[in-house]
């Protein structure tokens, strides 16, 4: 049993006058300040650094006032977070603090409630702050109710709302299109609304990822200036909006995506909004993505604390066109490098649409008795012959028109009753209805009945390779239609909470054409995502950059994939691809049979290293040093163990000018008082790049200081191991 501590009205903040009341939500070094007032509204004042004294706060015009809910009612004219018409139809809201509460869950980690209701009818809203004190990090979210006669319409409903008064605000986020997910932007937001939004229900992170790092007061730079970082955890269609307004105050709202999305409050049914993770940091951007990867491992991923298998996947090696013998090689050849773990991606299911191409079979989840005359029970014995584990992909969510399953339950597929349906991959890709609870024990089935009929299944690749289109549900009625991308996501999530039940630690991958699905609201249920279908090192040097300001390493499927690349044609020496990849959870994706005897011995050995350094990088802490985004035709950055006595050092020459003379590379995250012994590894060639192995050195002059590194030709890379002494 958890111990609960619940803290009366009143105790957990101090007060400024006689009938008003302080809130604070506090992490080690950071806090949330709200304020009740005379008349009972709950404003929001503060969230930075912890104060010191609170009245300092009041004794400036630091804090902002504004509503810590805002509801559309009073005034229109403001960023609202909520809007409702009631059950008599009133479109008006005003929101009054009631009392709150807080949960002491376990020594780091709080839950206050704040409770409002609207001044005349029974609406509620519950605003949570989850704090987890040693990461400095805050989940806030609502909670929305209500008693009226009848259901009550909702119109807006953030997670969030906050408010800075900065009129000089910068914002970095990451935006894209298939191959080029986690694309880092950054600029200053101007008088106007920003938004960052998804719109396609499914794969709801392919263009825009869901989160933000703003710069209060300067530009974003890694280890200076007031960072807040921000990360919405939901699976589905969001929107994250900054509004700057006359007032030069920014007003963000973030939260499911409200776009074609009146949502129905039955009396006495919650309306629970994902939550927004929030970190602030006065030491850059790097502290914040360092807090953010901290919590992630620690709570919000399956398996955290546990290091990755090394994993060949077949994709990329022999996309549709394998039999068993084709499937043996790989893993033959994956166990034969000292690789851990075999991944069967997509075409080993289908029958009477045998899945030979990406046109048929999906819905068929049966195994292909033409390719894999002797079931996948073989390719696991043989897996395990060699000692390795075996893992599988699979796109439950989805099927062709030509499919048996389609045959059978036409009405499962989203569609608009009486129109032509439109198709994507394949030309016959449809999508499931996952409001419907039949569909939703069908995905179940299928991914636990594979788990429970191979027990030894390691690892599942969970893939979704559309977006919604045919808006409509034969499920929801006329009235609920508008229901449709939240439902399909409260009916995934169940389907993802009940399997995570029966199968609590599975390691499964998110991926959605790649890197459809890198958010939160996955994690909570999955161990890592698949970035990009982009497996050029050079480009992935950018996306995993991206990438790594909002999720740790060890949820970044980092593949070294054949040359020249499938996607870009570029050609890159296997070293720059292991350097690369070796930064993530390291894998590869080819035909190992194509690789030359060098090329697989190189393997060999990388993997091998890997393996020594695996713990620094899948539990390290990171520290950006030289960004590919500020055009050095440079990119470095260092993991550093939690106590500062092991770190793994990156750097890469993505261009080659001539004459160039490189800076020096300064390390970062070091104990300056530690002397640590340096030593360059995965080395090609015995080519040395760093040229001082063994000699040992201060932390401070590494990082004041630096080291020079003979980094002469495009695509050189360099891998220093740092022990301290
Ligand atoms: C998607 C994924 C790929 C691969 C294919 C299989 O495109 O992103 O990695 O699994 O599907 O069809």
């Amino acid at each position: 049993m958890k111990k609960a501590i619940i803290l009366l009205l009143f105790l957990s903040g101090t007060f400024t006058s006689k009938s008003q009341e302080n809130i604070l939500v506090n992490t080690n070094s950071t806090q949330i300040i709200l304020k009740v007032d005379a008349d009972k509204n709950l404003t929001f004042e503060y969230y930075g650094k912890k104060l010191n004294r609170i009245d300092d706060l009041f004794n400036t015009n630091t804090n902002t006032g504004a509503d810590a809910y805002p509801a559309f009612g009073i005034r229109p004219d403001k960023t609202i977070a909520i809007r409702a018409k009631h059950a008599n139809l009133d479109l008006t809201l005003v929101l009054k603090y009631q009392s709150h509460e807080v949960y002491d869950m376990d020594t780091n980690v709080d839950l206050t409630t704040i409770h409002l209701k609207d001044e005349i009818y029974p609406f509620y809203v519950d605003i949570k702050y989850k704090t987890f004190k040693a990461e400095d990090v805050i989940e806030m979210w609502t909670e929305i109710s209500h008693t009226e006669k009848n259901s009550v319409t909702l119109f807006n409903y953030a997670s969030a709302y906050l408010a800075f008064k900065e009129p000089t605000t910068y914002i970095s986020h990451f935006h894209g299109n298939w191959g080029t997910e986690f694309t880092m932007e950054e600029f200053q937001l101007k008088r106007g609304k920003f938004s960052i939004e998804s719109k396609e229900g499914i794969r709801s992170s392919t263009k825009d990822n869901a989160s933000f790092f703003l710069g209060l007061g300067s530009a974003l730079s890694e280890n200076k200036g007031d960072v807040i970082a921000g990360a919405l955890a939901w699976t589905g269609n969001f929107d994250i909006s900054f509004a700057h307004d006359e007032f030069s105050t920014i007003n963000i709202t973030a939260g499911i995506n409200n776009y074609a999305s009146e949502y129905t409050l039955d009396k006495g049914k919650k309306f629970i909004t994902p939550a927004l993770i929030l970190t602030y940091s006065n030491e850059g951007k790097g502290q914040a993505s360092r807090n953010l990867h901290r919590y992630a491992r620690k709570y919000k991923m399956v398996g955290g604390g546990e290091e990755r298998k090394i994993l060949l996947n077949s994709w990329e090696g022999v996309y549709f066109d394998f039999n068993e013998d084709k499937i043996i090689d790989l893993i033959d050849d994956t166990a034969s490098i000292g690789g851990e773990l075999f991944v069967l991606d997509d075409g080993w299911f289908g029958n009477k649409y045998s899945r030979d191409k990406a046109d048929q079979g999906l819905g068929d989840w049966q195994v292909s008795k033409k390719k894999l005359p002797n079931g996948i029970e073989k390719l696991i014995d043989e897996s395990e012959n060699r000692g390795i584990k075996f893992g599988i992909w699979v796109e439950p969510e989805m099927a062709n028109t030509s499919s048996e399953l389609y045959e059978n339950h036409p009405d499962w597929v989203l569609q608009n009753a009486g129109r032509e349906l439109v198709k994507g991959r394949g030309k016959t890709q449809v999508v499931l209805d996952l409001s419907n609870p039949k569909v939703q024990d069908f995905v179940f089935n299928t991914v636990n009945d594979l788990l429970n009929k191979n027990p030894h299944i390691d690892y599942i690749k969970w893939d979704a390779n559309a977006a919604i289109s045919n808006y409509g549900s034969t499920y929801l009625s006329k009235e609920k239609q508008s229901h449709l991308y939240i439902d399909y996501h409260s009916g995934l999530q169940s389907v993802l909470k009940r399997l995570r039940e029966k199968h609590p630690n599975i390691i499964m991958q998110a991926c959605a054409s790649g890197g459809g699905r890198t958010n939160y609201g996955f994690l909570q249920y999955f161990s890592e995502f698949w970035p990009s279908d982009n497996t050029d090192a050079l480009q992935r040097i950018y996306t995993q950059w991206g990438m790594s300001h909002v999720f740790p390493a060890i949820t970044m499927a980092s593949h070294v994939s054949a040359s020249p690349n499938h996607q870009t044609k570029r050609e890159i020496p296997i070293k720059f691809r292991f350097d690369v990849a070796m930064t993530g959870r390291l894998g590869l994706e080819l035909q190992p049979k194509n690789m030359t005897d060098e090329e697989k011995a190189f393997s060999k050995a990388a993997i091998s290293v890997y393996k020594d350094i695996r713990p620094i990088i899948q539990f390290g802490d990171l520290y950006r040093i030289v960004s590919p985004y500020q055009n050095k035709r440079l990119a470095s950055l260092i993991y550093v163990d939690e106590q500062k006595k092991n770190a793994v050092f990156f750097a890469y020459y993505l261009e080659k000018q001539v004459k160039e003379t490189l800076p020096y590379f300064k390390f970062q995250g070091l104990d300056p008082t530690t002397n640590y012994t340096i030593n360059e590894i995965n080395k090609y060639a015995e080519r040395k790049v760093f040229g001082a192995d063994d000699k040992t050195f201060s932390g401070s002059f590494l990082m004041n200081t630096g080291v020079k590194l003979n980094l002469s030709n495009e695509y050189d890379s360099v891998i220093l191991h740092l022990t301290a002494k």
